[in-house]
């Protein structure tokens, strides 16, 4: 069990006319600087496979599903994502894949940097090198 990641509940209003989740400052564990999504996805799609140096992220199945695994270098845990209302926090250093798109699935990704590709940690083994110091 990987203890630092967390799954955030976003309150939503729900009425005959349908459901509104709204994210306010007090549910993010940081400040949005950045906000980007994936659709369009194909159902083998892999995305992710990295880990970042600076940038904690908020991940969110806005429609469908799909799965992220988050490793933190000494164990793997898969979640499934499903619910407008639920985010995945992530923080520094955590390496993150997702697959398993379901057809028409949207995952929005809130972000606490700027997009900056020198924070990225794209290889696997450097990653785990990292965190061995
Ligand atoms: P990539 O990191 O491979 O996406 P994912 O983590 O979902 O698998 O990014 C795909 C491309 O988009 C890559 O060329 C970098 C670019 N990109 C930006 O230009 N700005 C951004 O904010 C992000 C997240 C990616």
């Amino acid at each position: 069990n990987i203890s630092n990641i967390k799954l955030l509940n976003i309150p939503k209003v729900h009425d005959e006319r349908g459901s509104l989740a709204v994210i306010e400052k007090e549910v993010l564990p940081f400040d949005i600087k950045r906000i980007y999504y994936l659709y369009d996805v194909p159902s083998d799609s892999y995305r992710g496979g990295h880990a970042h140096r600076e940038q904690e992220s908020v991940i969110i199945a806005l429609s469908g599903s799909f799965e992220v695994t988050i490793d933190n270098g000494k164990s793997r845990e898969r979640i499934m994502l499903n619910k407008p209302t639920q985010g995945l926090y992530i923080p520094t250093h955590t390496w993150r894949e997702i697959d398993n798109f379901s057809s028409g699935s949207v995952c929005l990704v809130l972000a606490s940097t700027e997009y900056n590709e020198d924070e990225y940690i794209r290889d696997y083994k450097t990653f785990v090198n990292q965190l061995l110091g």
